[in-house]
């Protein structure tokens, strides 16, 4: 059982790879993020640093085929129970964790996908639906389960395509509406979970 903090509070860790523009979005709406973790040196670190949150760099040992996805996914889940996390938010990590995570931290992972889900799974979202010629595409905030971009939806937003989008300038549009409904959505998620505790007391 993962250690859990008392009373309502509710400790968020935030999983970051990239440039931690959703992680801004969490903290500028005020949510307990307790700790940061990323897989590589990013900018997700800094701006973690600059909020005065404490930031953890699990680097990965190789992004290669040896990659101990399993060896890899128990530091991150020890680091996450040393911060005492209750609820875990992936925001734009880019490392698939193995099931160890899901089972330390069942029905707690929350992930936002640039795309509607079930469609466009995968790390590439938002090439793959340009691709595809997709007209309209969007975000999905959903529970993370141990397959990829599987589990139930908790939120969807759809995003039209415009013509002469590039991936660069259709994800921005996404993750515009992404930084609002990610925290919109966690926010409900954590009222949920202190009620659920509230209940249990
Ligand atoms: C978001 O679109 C997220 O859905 C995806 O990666 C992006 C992260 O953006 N998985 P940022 O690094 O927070 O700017």
């Amino acid at each position: 059982m993962v250690g859990r903090a008392v009373g309502d509070e509710v400790r968020l860790g935030v999983l970051v790879s990239g440039t931690g523009t959703i992680l801004e979005a969490l903290l500028a709406a005020g949510l307990p993020v307790r700790v940061v973790l990323a897989d590589r040196p990013c900018r997700g670190l800094e701006v973690a640093a600059g909020a005065g949150v404490p930031a953890e760099l699990v680097a990965r040992s190789s992004f290669g085929p040896g990659f101990d996805r399993d060896g890899y996914t128990a530091l991150v889940v020890g680091a996450l129970r040393r911060h005492q996390v209750d609820l875990v938010a992936m925001a734009g990590f880019g490392t698939v964790l193995g099931p160890e995570l899901i089972r330390a931290f069942p029905g707690r992972v929350l992930n936002t996908h640039p795309a509607l889900l079930p469609n466009f799974k995968g790390w590439h979202a938002v090439r793959d639906a340009l691709a595809a010629g997709a007209e309209v595409t969007g975000t999905t905030v959903h529970i993370a389960t141990e397959e990829v971009d599987e589990g139930p939806v908790l939120a969807q937003e759809e995003v039209k395509v415009l013509p002469g989008d590039t991936e660069e300038t259709l994800h921005e549009r996404i993750k515009a509406v992404e930084r609002r409904l990610y925290p919109e959505t966690i926010r409900r998620f954590i009222e949920a979970l202190r009620a659920e505790r509230r209940g249990e007391d």
